[in-house]
């Protein structure tokens, strides 16, 4: 497999230098308002050191309310700037190329995390979420877009949208045996 040593061009910005890519990994290393810890600024800095030609960050929520784990990295506000263009700085240093995994946990977002319902789309009995308005919509496309820019700003390479496990951009039901449990 010798092509996966080879570079890869991308259709804008830098060239990654191979074409191994570390997938997004909640870590959990994040503080409580979302900041990115000094253990998390090295897990995925190593990352980059070990060789890997993309880095990315676990799934980061772009919302507050969207919050789907303890410890999870944000991208919800300017506050959180510092810490992510340190990120971005600190694997572009090794060579990576970095991406942010952007999320928002919709109706799986912990009512504890969260300290109230979560949010649908749709209303939902089973976790209690209540079904987003129309102008909340808007707010959760503009949130989405200006974390993506926020993260530009940052200096990352790259955002990827996280559209799974009935997380907000991909509802659907839960049952006993699906992914989408929540724990
Ligand atoms: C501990 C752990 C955390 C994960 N966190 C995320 C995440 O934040 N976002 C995501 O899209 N996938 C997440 N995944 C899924 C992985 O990125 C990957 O797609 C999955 O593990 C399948 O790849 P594998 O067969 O190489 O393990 C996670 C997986 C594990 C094991």
């Amino acid at each position: 497999m010798p092509k996966l040593f080879e570079p890869l061009s991308l259709a804008r910005g830098r060239a990654m230098s191979n074409r191994f890519m570390l997938a997004p990994l909640t870590n959990s290393q994040s503080h409580a308002d979302g900041t990115i810890s000094d253990d998390e600024f090295d897990w995925l800095t190593y990352q980059a050191e070990g060789g890997f030609g993309l880095v990315m960050t676990c799934a980061a929520h772009v919302q507050r309310v969207g919050q789907g784990f303890p410890g999870q990295l944000g991208v919800f506000s300017d506050a959180l700037l510092p810490g992510l263009t340190r990120l971005a700085r600190g694997i572009r240093a090794q060579g990576a190329l970095s991406s942010v995994q952007l999320h928002h946990a919709g109706i799986r977002a912990p009512a504890k995390l969260i300290g109230g319902a979560p949010r649908g789309p749709p209303d939902d009995a089973q976790t209690g979420a209540m079904a987003l308005s129309e102008v909340e919509i808007e707010q959760l496309i503009d949130d989405f877009v200006a974390a993506a820019v926020r993260c530009e700003k940052a200096g990352f390479d790259g955002v990827e949208i996280h559209g799974a496990h009935g997380y907000i951009l991909c509802v659907g039901p839960l049952d006993e045996n699906s992914c989408c449990q929540l724990s």
